[in-house]
């Protein structure tokens, strides 16, 4: 298939799920708004509608909390019964949205909207309507980055706390293996709908789901504050990847600052700390991979996963280091498409099951991005291309077998396309 087909077929996924006001990550799967899909769709829709790019963030920041923190999914009244949980599962947080009329989870996302507002900016040609985006979307965006570093840090460390598999994004990750282990059970009773139109094989287990289920009750319980929720629970991490792209959404929010007249938000100590600490916690010389931390066991998780690879994006690895990890993974993912999210040696592997093996399309975005900031843009363009490639073969699926390339979980998945378009327009501009 030629690139303006592609391209062509990925607008029509990505009109296909807009629901107006913003994007829907699938029409079957998920029908309401999600935070990091929707940065990712952001990013896609610059490349042919820009208006519609900057309404996808300005949607996601009318969902922000009186506390700064921007939900990981915004409720689409109209699609209640659709999918599960919904809002009644977290009914406290409902009286933290700032606006009284939106409905959304209790938790949060990396913050990549930081770096795809700044991004989206950048694509307008016409510096007033840049300067307007970057000014109407910078309190909001500077106010979650905020939330993030002040009131999701755990005592002793500037790093943020992550508080359940969701709010990663990473799910079922091996790296969360902990919280099946703990066997948490929810006190409500509870029937999944996640598994009703793509193959229970694609999806989380029911042991992991009792896991979230039960963290989402512990949250509601205190009231969505960190010390409080933190005595109740055996998961809270210091997730890697989220940490990266806190940094990242820090520096980027430094450059709107820049752009439009602002003070720094952040002082260069305390971006220095926070790189000094992510260095510290996360590197696993054993490994030769960084991987997360276990605030409650306060141990690192030792699991090779991408999301250290995809950590690169971050800018705050070492050009060496991101060298070395780079190749380390490759050599543990021998054999399979790139990037599997999990490499095909390890006990945990599942080629199909979600994050415990497939190729994400957004994650090989974010290992290209950082591996061509750290010079290495042989390497970049190799899997940007692979990852054409990729969706060239399988269509826009939710995410694919490493093995055989195959679809998995849902199809005309958004953030799929939307990689796909910037990825396209990389390529020849
Ligand atoms: C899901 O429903 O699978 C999502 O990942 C939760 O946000």
């Amino acid at each position: 298939m030629s690139d303006e087909r592609l391209a062509a077929a990925a607008r029509r996924v990505l009109r296909g799920n807009d629901t107006g006001r913003w994007t829907v990550p699938s029409r079957t799967q998920y029908p309401h708004q999600w935070n990091w899909d929707s940065a990712f769709v952001a990013l896609g829709l610059a490349t042919f509608d820009w208006g519609r790019a900057a309404a996808e963030i300005d949607a996601l920041l009318e969902a922000r909390w009186r506390e700064g923190m921007l939900p990981h999914v915004r409720y689409d009244p109209r699609h209640q019964g659709d999918y599960f949980p919904g809002p009644d599962r977290w009914p406290r947080a409902q009286a933290h949205v700032a606006d009284s009329a939106v409905r959304t989870s209790g938790i949060t996302n990396p913050p990549i909207v930081v770096t795809a507002a700044l991004l989206v900016g950048r694509q307008q040609p016409n510096r007033e309507r840049r300067l307007a985006f970057w000014r109407r979307t910078y309190p909001a965006l500077r106010r979650f980055v905020e939330y993030l570093g002040w009131r999701r840090r755990v005592p002793g460390s500037p790093l943020v706390a992550v508080v359940h598999p969701w709010e990663s994004g990473w799910d079922n990750s091996p790296r969360w293996d902990h919280l099946r282990d703990a066997r948490l059970r929810p006190r409500r009773p509870f029937a999944r709908q996640d598994a009703r139109r793509v193959p229970p094989g694609d999806r989380p287990s029911d042991a992991d789901y009792d896991g979230y289920l039960a963290l989402v009750e512990l949250l509601d319980e205190a009231d969505y504050d960190l010390a409080g929720y933190r005595v109740r629970s055996p998961f809270c991490v210091h997730d890697v990847l989220a940490d990266a792209l806190w940094y990242r959404a820090a520096r980027d929010l430094g450059d709107m600052a820049g752009e439009l007249g602002e003070p720094a938000p952040f002082s260069s100590w305390r971006m220095d700390d926070f790189a000094a600490a992510f260095e510290e916690r996360h590197w696993d010389p054993g490994l030769g991979l960084y991987v997360d931390w276990d605030c409650a066991a306060e141990r690192r998780i030792a699991r090779p996963t991408a999301a250290g690879l995809a950590a690169l994006a971050g800018g705050l690895i070492p050009p060496e280091r991101a060298a070395t990890t780079w190749e380390r993974y490759a050599a543990l993912s021998a054999g399979a498409r790139a990037i599997c999210t999990v490499p095909p040696g390890d006990p945990a592997f599942d080629a199909r099951r979600y994050w415990r093996g497939p190729v994400w399309a957004p994650v090989n975005w974010l290992v290209a991005d950082g591996l061509a900031a750290a010079g290495l843009g042989a390497e970049a363009a190799g899997l940007r291309a692979g990852t054409l490639d990729l969706v060239r073969e399988a269509g826009f699926a939710e995410y694919f077998d490493p093995l055989t390339g195959a679809p998995c979980g849902a199809r005309d998945f958004s953030w799929t396309a939307a990689v796909t378009l910037d990825l396209l327009a990389r390529a020849s501009g």
